[in-house]
C-alpha cells in the first residue's frame, strides 16, 4: 500500500499503544466479535501473531490452510486491531457488535423458556445440568441401578475443592474379558454440548431407558468409563453468566489462580496442559502468558484437573481400547497428531476408517462431520487428552470430538439452545454406537 498511508497507520498504531482508550475507541464499553480473513501463509501467520499478542479469545480459530476466523476483541483493542489488519491488507468484518448483550439477552430468553415449560418425563434430560444438578442426576443413576453394574466414584478435586465424578459401566453379563472404552467431557467450560452428549451417553449405557437391543450388545463388547465433567470450576463458572456482564458464560479454560502476578488472570487451557509433546510455544497452538485463552499452564500436567484424568487413565492403561473427548464446536472427528502438523501417523488408516463410520450415520441424519487428523484438519495444539492418550497410554483409537454445530453456520457456536440438546444428543448416540461396533470388530 500507499507508504504514506502506512507510516499514517503506524503513528496511530504507536499512539494507540501509549494512550489505548484516549482518543480512538468510540464506544469502550463495547467488545466485538471480528472474522478475520487469511487467504495466505503469510496471512496467516499475521492473525495468529496479532491473536498471540493480545490474547484474543478464539469462538472459532483460523486453520491452518486457510479461511477465516472469529476472534472475541475486548473494547480497548479494537481499534488498534483494525488499524493493524487495515495496514496489513488483511480484509475482517464486524461479525457480532457487543457479543455480551447478545448472550445476556440469549439468557435471559432461556430462563424463561425453562420457567414455561410444562413439567418433564424426565428432569436430567436434554437440559443443560449445572454442576450440583450433574451430581443429582448421577446420584439418581446409583439408585436405580446396582454398585456391581455401575459404580460412581470421583477421580479428584479440582482447583476449587469440587469432585470430579466418574462412571464405571459393566453391564450384566460378563462374557469375555473385555476392553473398556473412555469417554470424557467438558474439559473446556463453555462448550455446554460436551458433558450434555457424556451424561447421555451415561443415561443410555446406564438406565438404556429405550430398551435398546444394540446397548446390551456393546456393553458385551465393552465396559465404559465415562468422565461427564473434567473442568468443574470452569463450568461452574460459566453458570454465572449474569456476572462480568455475561462474559463468565464463555470461560475456556479452569479457574487456577496461582500463574500471574497479582493473580490478575485466571486458569489453564486443559486441552494444552497434558504431557504429551507438551509444548507452550504459540506455533504449536498454546501460550506460556498466564491471562492467554489457551494458557498451556506452567509445565504438562501442572493442573489436578489433568492429573485427575491421568491417574483414571492410567489405573486402566491395559485396558483401554477406545477413547473419545467431546468438545465443539465444528463438526470435526480428529484422530492424532494435534501437536504439530508435519508428524505422520503410522495407523492413519485405521483411525480414519472407524471415524468415518460415525460420519457415514451422521451424514444420514443432516451432520456433514470433518474425519481427519488434528493439527491437519484444524490446528496445531500440543499437551491435547487425546494426544496424550495415545501417546502415552497407547491407546490405538484415541479421538477429539467437535460436536455441532457446523463451523461458519451461526456466530455464537458455543451457546445452542436447550431446546436443540434432545436432537443433537439423540442423533449423535446413533453416530457413536456405530462406530463403537466397528472399533469392536476391529480391535
Ligand atoms: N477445540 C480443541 C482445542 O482447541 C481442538 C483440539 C484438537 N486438536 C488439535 N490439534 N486441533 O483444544
Ligand atoms: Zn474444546
Amino acid at each position: 500500500s500507499h507508504p504514506a498511508l502506512k507510516a499514517v497507520v503506524i503513528s496511530i498504531y504507536i499512539l494507540a499503544q501509549v494512550c489505548p482508550t484516549a482518543a480512538f475507541v468510540e464506544n469502550p464499553s463495547r467488545a466485538q466479535v471480528v472474522r478475520i480473513t487469511a487467504t495466505s501463509d503469510a496471512d496467516l501467520n499475521f492473525v495468529r501473531h496479532v491473536k498471540h499478542k493480545f490474547n484474543l479469545d478464539a469462538w472459532r480459530d483460523v486453520h491452518q490452510t486457510n479461511g477465516s476466523g472469529d476472534f472475541f476483541v475486548p473494547s480497548h483493542h479494537i481499534q488498534v486491531i483494525r488499524n493493524l489488519l487495515k495496514l496489513h491488507g488483511i480484509p475482517f468484518t464486524i461479525l457480532v457488535d457487543d457479543p455480551m448483550r447478545f448472550i445476556s439477552e440469549h439468557e435471559k430468553r432461556e430462563v424463561k423458556l425453562r420457567l414455561s415449560r410444562a413439567v418433564k418425563r424426565d428432569n436430567f434430560r436434554y437440559k443443560y445440568l449445572s454442576y450440583n444438578q450433574i451430581h443429582d442426576f448421577l446420584e439418581s443413576v446409583q439408585k436405580k441401578t446396582s454398585q456391581a453394574n455401575v459404580y460412581i466414584d470421583v477421580i479428584g478435586k479440582s482447583f476449587e475443592g469440587r469432585d470430579t465424578p466418574y462412571v464405571k459401566i459393566t453391564g450384566k453379563s460378563h462374557p469375555r474379558p473385555k476392553g473398556t472404552i473412555f469417554i470424557d467431557g467438558g474439559i473446556h467450560s463453555r462448550e455446554w454440548i460436551s458433558p450434555a452428549m457424556a451424561i447421555e451417553v451415561i443415561h443410555r449405557l446406564a438406565l438404556n431407558t429405550e430398551q435398546d437391543p444394540q446397548v446390551d450388545q456393546l456393553l458385551d463388547m465393552f465396559d465404559f468409563i465415562v468422565v461427564p465433567l473434567v473442568n468443574p470450576d470452569g463450568y461452574a463458572y460459566t453458570f454465572r453468566p449474569g456476572e462480568n456482564g455475561g462474559s463468565t458464560r464463555m470461560w475456556r479454560k479452569s479457574r487456577s489462580s496461582n500463574y500471574s502476578s497479582h493473580y490478575s488472570c485466571y486458569g489453564v487451557d486443559l486441552n494444552r496442559n497434558f504431557g504429551y509433546e507438551w509444548n507452550d510455544n504459540p506455533s504449536y497452538g498454546g501460550s506460556s502468558d498466564p491471562c492467554s485463552p489457551s494458557f498451556s499452564g506452567p509445565f504438562s500436567f501442572s493442573e489436578p484437573e489433568s492429573q485427575n484424568l491421568r491417574r483414571l487413565l492410567l489405573s486402566n492403561k491395559d485396558d483401554i481400547k477406545g477413547y473419545l473427548s467431546f468438545h465443539s464446536y465444528g463438526q470435526y472427528m480428529l484422530y492424532p497428531w494435534g501437536y504439530r502438523q508435519d508428524v505422520e501417523i503410522e495407523d492413519e488408516h485405521d483411525l480414519f476408517h472407524v471415524a468415518k463410520v460415525f460420519r457415514d450415520v451422521m451424514l444420514k441424519n443432516n451432520y456433514d462431520y470433518h474425519v481427519g487428523g488434528s493439527a491437519k484438519s484444524l490446528y496445531p495444539a500440543a499437551g491435547g487428552s487425546s494426544d496424550y492418550v495415545k501417546g502415552v497410554i497407547g491407546v490405538k483409537y484415541s479421538y477429539t470430538l467437535e460436536l455441532p454445530p457446523v463451523e461458519g453456520s451461526t456466530p455464537y457456536g458455543f451457546i445452542i439452545p436447550e431446546r436443540e440438546v434432545e436432537t443433537i444428543v439423540t442423533d449423535t448416540w446413533k453416530g457413536i454406537k456405530a462406530l463403537l461396533f466397528r472399533l469392536h470388530y476391529h480391535t
